[in-house]
């Protein structure tokens, strides 16, 4: 390709990016084209988290030849202070590209660094370097996008160009917007469990949030169980979370007398409760992306159970929008993350103070969730729950239950 690179084909890549709405799945894509369309051998993208900058993704294709994927796990919770010292943290400081031909023979009046502990635990040669600031339209900087030895037709290593970091610099930017639309949407979701807490005060954002957490630990025991790659395990654990913290979104359709009455609700009321996962569910029908089909089966299929047993079940709606349910779900017709937030959401509910019971205790709530395996729940999954018993506790006490 060499210098006539396909300038068509990079814009209808970005266009194609542009298209995803997961975060975490277009900074994977984005590093992926970039490095691509360079002819770059590696490439990492870190992002700006809490004043540092954390290692995020890492494509590398003399270390990690397919299958190796694994080892890439071991880079993610490493860290590095927005500093002139280093060569991201110049980057991320200065909100400016750099170019090196060699880090290994840096000039002598810079003030940044090569470190070179990740070539000498992996026996990398890292060669040439361009690295390029996440930056939004308002200057903020996200994170630092870096590519390491470009290769030219022949695979030999040599210097990234002045047009190479033009092309990069797009990326960067395609990165920086898809970014700041993630961090609205997570305020989204906040500002939507409040909403629902207007309607039903026992569903607050602490149990929307534990809620969230124990799903994501689940998931994540059962994707150990399972092996699961570690790509799609990152990839779903954040969606998992949101769809599991919006379980019970559609109760703000519901009216509120019913939501928290004592004693027993006539049939029709019932079904008017019921009615909660259908709402919920339409919010996320466009079915644009993971992250709302993902949310649409939590919210519809939270109440399913295991022996068939539960709600909405196989409902039909008539050409009068009138609804009519159906015979459940059962078993794995129910999808993985609603099998696992109807769980998560039930024990959360056994713990927390109701309008209709006192709050039971976690060993309790826990020998709950093993009597009801194979009826209510996923036997393998109430195996894998009951098991976090120390993880719960843990995740408890960051978001308590308020008496
Ligand atoms: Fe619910
Ligand atoms: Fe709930």
């Amino acid at each position: 390709m060499g210098l006539e690179r396909d300038v068509t084909g990079l814009l209808k890549t970005i266009e194609k990016l542009h298209g995803i709405q997961d975060l975490h799945l277009l900074l994977e894509r984005s590093l992926h084209e970039a490095r691509t369309f360079l002819n770059a051998d590696a490439g990492t993208i870190y992002l700006k988290e809490r004043g540092k900058l954390y290692f995020r993704f890492i494509e590398n294709d003399t270390l990690f030849k397919n299958g190796a994927e694994d080892n890439k796990h071991l880079y993610y919770s490493s860290s590095i202070e927005i500093s002139m010292d280093s060569v991201a943290g110049f980057v991320a400081k200065k909100g400016e590209p750099l170019m090196i031909d060699d880090v290994y023979d840096l000039p002598v009046d810079v003030s940044y660094h090569f470190n070179p502990e990740f070539d000498k635990k992996s026996k990398y040669r890292t060669k040439s370097l361009l690295v390029v600031p996440i930056k939004s339209s308002s200057g903020q900087i996200h994170g630092v996008i870096q590519l390491i030895n470009a290769k030219d037709d022949s695979g030999e290593i040599q210097p990234f160009s002045g047009m190479d970091r033009i092309y990069l610099s797009y990326f960067a930017q395609s990165a920086a917007q898809a970014i700041e639309r993630a961090y609205l949407s997570r305020d989204m979701v906040l500002r939507m469990v409040e909403m629902v807490a207007l309607r039903d005060p026992f569903e607050t954002i602490n149990h929307a949030t534990r809620v969230g957490e124990f799903a994501l630990e689940l998931y994540d025991r059962y994707a150990d169980a399972r092996d699961v790659s570690s790509t799609e395990r990152y990839v779903k654990k954040d969606i998992f979370r949101t769809a599991a913290m919006l379980h019970d979104v559609g109760k703000f359709g519901v009216e509120d007398q019913l939501m928290n009455r004592e004693g027993p609700l006539s049939d029709e009321e019932k079904s008017k409760v019921y009615l909660h996962t259908i709402y919920g569910a339409r919010l996320f029908q466009n079915n644009q992306s993971l992250y709302d089909r993902v949310a649409h089966e939590v919210a519809l299929n939270h109440h399913e159970r295991w022996d068939g047993r539960g709600y909405p079940g196989k409902y039909r709606e008539s050409n009068t929008g009138e609804i009519h349910f159906g015979t459940g779900k059962k078993g794995e017709e129910i999808p993985l993350s609603s099998r696992i937030v109807s769980i998560c959401d039930v024990f959360d509910t056994l713990i927390m103070r109701r309008a209709y019971k006192d709050p039971w205790d976690v060993d309790s709530a826990l020998h709950y969730i093993r009597s009801k395996a194979g009826k209510q729940f996923d036997p393998e999954l109430v195996d894998l729950f009951v098991n976090m018993k120390e993880i719960i506790l843990a995740i408890i006490a960051n978001h308590p239950v308020l008496e």
